[in-house]
């Protein structure tokens, strides 16, 4: 397996084998890691980190794991560059090429990783954008297979906005990986139409099922895994909580849920989580509309269930899987 020169923008870009040979070689580093056996097989080489939107797992990951790998990093702050301001992507990927051997951009729409990737001269890497979060999924994925032991056949349900880029992510994902992906929530949150052909298709091949409900006892059911995410995302109008608390307060992950799902089955989230009044958003939100807690309670995300931290641990070592990989792994 060689994704050396390969960027990493959307699951969709990439084989079920070549999925697993990331994940495989993220496991590996994990262990080297906590045998404190170093990795620092890009010695010398630099990575630029842009994120056009704030960050605290996706960030850290990338710092960590670049200098784990030996190399140095630039942090470009939501503030601090002229992208998009005063500079073309287009001629940012160029001026970055000359610097850097590798890209990671965190920002708004698809298209704009895209074009990034389609002018740098070094490999890119998506850290979120609206539509996907596809760093995030090879951390999900690694946490469910450490948990359980596989992927093949997992019944994966995922509750709140699924039509954005965690809903949209985790279902390319189910589809790719041969796991039944169900979104449980209003019909109009439901993933882009088009993406769902897509998946389906995928799914035909890997063996996976997608399933969209909006019937609380149908979507959880015998779930092995309950995700769930905020439900207002970075870059969206503060206007839109009253509408998403009124239609997606149905969908909050609670015990009523977790017990549909049943003994066994595991909560996770990608983070930030609402779940107390512990955040100044929480806070304010609570004022204004008399709610505690939001996509999921305290009770769960705080319960044996709930593997958010091992989940949030896996992005470091998956991130630098990824890293590792498409600059060539190094060994
Ligand atoms: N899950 C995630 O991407 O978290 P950050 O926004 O903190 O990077
Ligand atoms: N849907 C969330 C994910 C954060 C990791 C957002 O885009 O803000």
């Amino acid at each position: 397996m060689n994704i050396a020169g390969r960027d990493f923008l959307k699951l969709l870009d990439f084989t079920a084998e070549e999925i697993t040979y990331m994940l495989d070689l993220a496991a590996d580093l994990k262990e080297k890691k906590k045998n404190g056996i170093l990795t620092r097989w890009h010695e010398g080489k630099n990575v630029a980190l842009i994120f056009e939107k704030t960050s605290t797992r996706t960030r850290c990951s990338f710092e960590v794991a670049a200098h784990d790998l030996g190399m140095g990093t630039t942090y470009l702050d939501p503030s601090g560059s002229q992208i998009g301001k005063k500079e073309s992507i287009a001629d940012t990927a160029r001026v970055l090429s000359g610097m850097y051997e590798g890209i990671e951009y965190r920002g708004y729409g698809q298209d704009i990783v895209e074009e990034l990737a389609k002018y740098a001269k070094v490999p890119v890497w998506n850290g979120l954008t609206n539509e996907f979060h596809p760093t995030q999924m090879l951390a999900d994925l690694l946490t469910i297979r450490e948990h359980f032991g596989y992927l093949k056949g997992i019944r994966f349900t995922y509750m709140g906005d699924a039509r954005y880029n965690m809903g949209n992510s985790l279902m390319v994902a189910c589809a790719k990986m041969g796991m039944h992906f169900t979104a449980c929530t209003a019909e109009k949150y439901f993933p882009d139409k088009k993406l769902v052909e897509i998946c389906e298709e995928l799914s035909a091949e890997s063996g996976a099922t997608i399933t969209l409900t909006e019937d609380v006892e149908i979507g959880a059911k015998g779930a092995d895994v309950v995700y769930t995410d905020v439900w207002v995302s970075m870059g969206e109008p503060d206007e839109v909580w009253e509408e998403r608390i009124k239609d997606l307060s149905p969908y909050q992950v609670n015990r009523t849920v977790m017990e549909l799902a049943g003994e066994g089955a595991v909560f996770m989230h990608c983070l930030p989580a609402f779940h107390d009044l512990d955040t100044k958003i929480g806070r304010e939100i609570s004022q204004k509309f008399g709610i505690t807690e939001m996509e999921v309670t305290n009770e769960v995300f705080e319960s044996e269930a709930s593997i958010v931290f091992e989940e949030a641990e896996n992005r470091m070592h998956t991130i630098k899987a990824v890293m590792a990989a498409t600059l060539g792994e190094g060994k």
